[in-house]
């Protein structure tokens, strides 16, 4: 495989990045197949306007893994993020951590992380956390074997649907370069 590049999204990422977030959304959160819920969240939540506008967002970290000019995989952080069950003011959130399948197990994700990890600090937060769905045994195990700790079970809701989550969190180590 070419080399992997990573890099800070741009404008002309809206379309390709939301069609990527579509399909990996899909392949994880849609195990039984599509039903309204799922159609109407992943056109909604990836349509290239929204898209942009995460890009554009100043409070939105979002890096892309890039190879030959297609997108691998992304992650998106939100700084200034506060969890009610976080006590800390200085938290930013991990939303997505999105690989394209057939890219997975090859240490995009590591590096992704560890991106949004030093971006995280520079954007002033001294940890990071991160919601994954209850049934996603892929990245129950990923984050807590990259420092992850277990701080609660939340419930995450979307289109009316209640889902339990686990909650992850990591301090950061803020005087890193
Ligand atoms: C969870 C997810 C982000 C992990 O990303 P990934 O790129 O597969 O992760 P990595 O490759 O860095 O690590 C996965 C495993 O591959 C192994 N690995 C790393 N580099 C490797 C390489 N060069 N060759 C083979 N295996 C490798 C790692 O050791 C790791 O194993 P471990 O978890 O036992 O330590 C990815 O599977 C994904 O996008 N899933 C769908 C969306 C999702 O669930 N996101 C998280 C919730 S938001």
């Amino acid at each position: 495989m070419s080399t992997i590049l990573l890099r800070d999204a741009t404008p002309d990422d809206a379309l390709c990045l939301g069609v990527l977030g579509m399909q990996v959304f899909l392949d994880t959160y849609a195990p039984q197949g599509i039903r309204g819920s799922i159609a109407t969240e992943v056109l909604e939540a990836f349509a290239p306007q929204v898209m942009a506008r995460l890009i554009a967002d100043p409070g939105i970290l979002l890096m892309v893994a890039e190879s030959n000019h297609h997108l691998l995989g992304f992650a998106q952080v939100r700084l200034n993020a506060r969890h009610p069950l976080i006590d800390a003011v200085d938290v930013a959130e991990l939303q997505r951590l999105y690989i394209q399948e057939r890219f997975t197990g090859l240490g995009i994700g590591y590096q992704l992380l560890q991106a949004a990890e030093r971006g995280a600090v520079t954007g002033g937060a001294s940890m990071l956390w991160a919601t994954v769905w209850e049934r996603n045994e892929r990245a129950l195990g990923f984050y807590p074997r990259r420092g992850y700790g277990l701080l609660g079970n939340p419930v995450h809701t979307f289109q009316g649907e209640s889902h339990g989550n686990r909650l992850f969190g990591k301090a950061l180590d803020v005087t890193a370069p």
